[in-house]
């Protein structure tokens, strides 16, 4: 467990150089856990450090369950998502049969906290935990038994027909004796950030540098659908009928109406709405889109280049919000100071006018805090906490 939340702690504070830790604060949910369908609705059942949240598609969030510290684990039963299956930091094994809403102690000794939980496709009574090694139950969670250690930097599994997968920081990685050796899936070693198995073979992961891809056991011929999340990497998601949910290290949500090639963030902003904003939004897309993302979201990194010199989100989750508006329209009027940026002056292109703007735009995308706490406020512990 502790070398777990290490490993993910390192790889996520190499994540926070491409989104700075500024983000980390920004969400209202904190640090997401993990995701699971929300049954006999549209959303998703949201872990974190709180309990349990219900989120929406449109947005709406509501806690449905609060608990001390929170859920670190939760997954539903693929044959019956009302089913399932959670741990907090202490407590062992939880078991909901109403979809979350209530939960008992299931296991009967075994680790008292499970970081990482899967269910088995094959038979459903076959749980996997991660916890200070790799366990295994075959009997829905009651007797656990160790099947070995868990593979070195270690970020999420996902039980598959046929066997088990582990997104690592080198890679993927498949076990078919329950978790007591592995073997790599692929010849990549490329950091797998989240993998997701369904109960027909298909895979969905997310590798740094690569964004959202999907495949099917056992040839793993990968297809990209999207990187369009920026600098955030996807750590969790979560299957409800056609709709994927997904979230963020740092915690932001977005849903898919189609399969994994178009995402919507879920929440925060309210969008541009104002003429001005509207204008700013056309600005937008014409001249700073190619570089900065759809809604502002951040350049990608791409696998093998330098995360040096991307394009930062003008949205609320990393710095700009820092910044005056005045200061915001200086950089895109005069450019950025450092050398050889390629954030340019747009002087001769754009006017004040366009700047205001486009800074009206940018701001449309942040939420309600980055509003309250922009510029030098963003110093002060005060404004950021309430
Ligand atoms: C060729 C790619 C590129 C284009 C096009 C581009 N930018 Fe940038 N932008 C960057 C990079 C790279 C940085 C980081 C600058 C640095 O640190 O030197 C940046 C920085 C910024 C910043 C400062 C952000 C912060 O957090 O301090 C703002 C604001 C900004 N850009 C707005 C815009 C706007 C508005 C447009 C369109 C008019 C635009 N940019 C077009 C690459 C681009």
């Amino acid at each position: 467990m502790k070398a777990l939340a290490l490993a993910a702690a390192r790889f996520l504070a190499g994540l926070l150089l491409v989104v700075p830790l500024a983000g980390f604060a920004a969400p209202e949910l904190g640090r997401v856990y993990a995701l699971a369908p929300a049954s006999g609705s549209d959303g998703v059942l949201v872990a974190n450090q709180e309990g349990l949240y219900l989120a929406q598609p449109d947005g709406r969030l509501s806690l449905l369950v609060k608990r001390d510290g929170g859920f670190v684990a939760l997954v539903a039963d693929p044959s019956d998502a009302s089913v399932l299956y959670g741990s907090g930091r202490s407590g062992g094994l939880l078991r909901s049969d109403d979809g979350g809403r209530q939960w008992q102690r299931q296991s009967q000794g075994g680790p008292e906290s499970f970081a990482l939980l899967a269910v088995s496709p094959d038979d459903s009574k076959r749980l996997y935990g991660v916890a200070d090694g790799v366990y295994r139950s075959i009997d829905s969670g009651r007797i656990w038994t160790r099947s070995g250690d868990a593979p070195d930097k270690l970020m999420n599994i996902s039980a598959s027909p046929g066997g088990l997968y582990a997104g690592t920081e080198e890679g993927l990685l498949f076990s078919t004796d329950g978790g007591a050796s592995w073997r790599p899936a692929s010849m990549r070693r490329i950091p797998v950030t989240m993998v997701s198995a369904e109960p027909d073979g298909t895979l969905y992961s997310f590798q740094f540098g690569q964004g959202f891809l999907k495949t099917h056991a056992p040839e793993l011929a990968w297809t990209p659908l999207a990187n369009s999340f920026g600098g955030q990497a996807i750590l969790v998601m979560a299957r409800n009928g056609q709709r994927l949910f997904a979230a963020t290290h740092i915690g932001r949500l977005f849903v898919s109406d189609d399969d994994g090639r178009n995402w919507q963030a879920i929440g925060g902003a309210r969008g541009p709405a104002s003429a001005a904003e509207k204008r700013g939004e056309q600005l937008f897309a014409a001249n700073c889109q190619a570089c900065h993302g759809v809604l502002g979201i951040g350049e990608a990194p791409q696998f093998g280049k330098s995360l040096q010199g991307l394009a930062p989100a003008l949205d609320d989750t990393a710095h700009a919000w820092h910044h005056s508006d005045q200061q915001l329209q200086d950089t895109i009027l005069k450019g950025s100071p450092a050398p050889h940026s390629r954030m340019v002056a747009f002087e001769g292109l754009l006017n004040a006018r366009d700047a205001a703007d486009l800074v009206a735009y940018m701001k449309s995308l942040w939420g309600e805090r980055a509003l309250r706490c922009q510029g030098a406020r963003h110093m002060d512990p005060g404004c950021m906490t309430h």
